[in-house]
C-alpha cells in the first residue's frame, strides 16, 4: 500500500500538461495525416509546421524520416510491422502531447484498424484524423521516390496501393484533395482547421 501512495505523491509534485500548455499558450493536440505515399502528407505537414511556428507555436512533425530511420528502424511493411510502427508512433505522440507540443503525425497508416489504434492510444479528444486524398493514379504519376515503379516491377512487396491495401478514412475530421487544390491552398485549409483546435483561452 505504501508504494502506490508514494508514487501518487510524486505525481502530485510533477508539472502537469496544463501547466506547460499555459506556459506555451497553446492547447496541445495531435493531427494525424493519413494517405497514400505521394499524396502530399510530408509537404503539407512541413507547410503546416512552418506556418504554426511563425505564429509562435511549439510544433513538431513525426514522420517516416525521423521515425523509421530511428526508433522504428527495425520495422518493415508487413501487417504486424505496420501495427508496431503505428503503436510506437502513437505512444511517442502521446508523450509529445503531454509535453504540451502540437504534434503532426504524417504516416500512410493505411487501414481503419491502424488509425483506430492510434486514436485509442492518443485519446479521442486530442486526436484529429486528416485525410490527404490524392487518387492512386496521381500519386503514381508523381512517383517522387520512384517506389511505385519499383513496386509495379515486383521489386517491393506489400507496397500500399499496389499490392497492399489502403482504406480511405470513413469519417475524417478534415479531408484535403491534393489533386484538386494547390499546396498553398491545402496549407491554408490545414492552418485554419488546426488553429481552431489549438486556440488557448
Ligand atoms: S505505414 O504504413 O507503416 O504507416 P509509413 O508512413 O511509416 O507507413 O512509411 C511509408 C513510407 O515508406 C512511404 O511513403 C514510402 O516512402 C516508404 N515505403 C517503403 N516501402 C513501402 C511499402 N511497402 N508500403 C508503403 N510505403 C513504403
Amino acid at each position: 500500500m505504501t508504494e502506490p501512495q508514494n508514487i501518487h505523491t510524486i505525481f502530485d509534485r510533477l508539472v502537469q500538461r496544463e501547466d506547460r500548455e499555459r506556459l506555451l499558450e497553446q492547447n496541445a493536440k495531435v493531427f494525424w495525416l493519413t494517405g497514400l505515399s505521394g499524396s502530399g502528407k510530408s509537404t503539407l505537414a512541413a507547410g503546416l509546421q512552418r506556418a504554426l511556428h511563425a505564429q509562435g507555436k511549439l510544433v513538431y512533425v513525426l514522420d517516416g524520416d525521423n521515425v523509421r530511420a530511428g526508433i522504428n528502424n527495425n520495422l518493415a511493411f508487413s501487417e504486424s510491422d505496420r501495427t508496431e510502427n503505428i503503436r510506437r508512433i502513437s505512444e511517442v505522440a502521446k508523450l509529445f502531447l503531454d509535453a504540451g507540443v502540437i504534434t503532426i503525425c504524417s504516416f500512410v497508416s493505411p487501414t481503419n484498424e491502424l488509425r483506430s489504434l492510434a486514436k485509442n492510444i492518443i485519446g479521442e479528444k486530442d486526436f484529429f484524423e486528416i485525410y490527404i486524398n490524392a487518387p492512386l493514379a496521381t500519386c503514381e504519376e508523381r512517383d517522387v521516390k520512384g517506389l511505385y515503379a519499383k513496386a509495379r516491377k515486383g521489386e517491393i512487396k506489400d507496397f500500399t496501393g499496389v499490392n497492399a491495401p489502403f482504406e480511405a478514412p470513413l469519417s475524417p475530421d478534415l479531408e484535403l484533395k491534393t489533386n484538386l487544390q494547390n499546396e498553398d491552398d491545402s496549407v491554408l485549409a490545414l492552418v485554419s482547421f488546426v488553429s481552431r483546435q489549438i486556440r488557448f483561452e
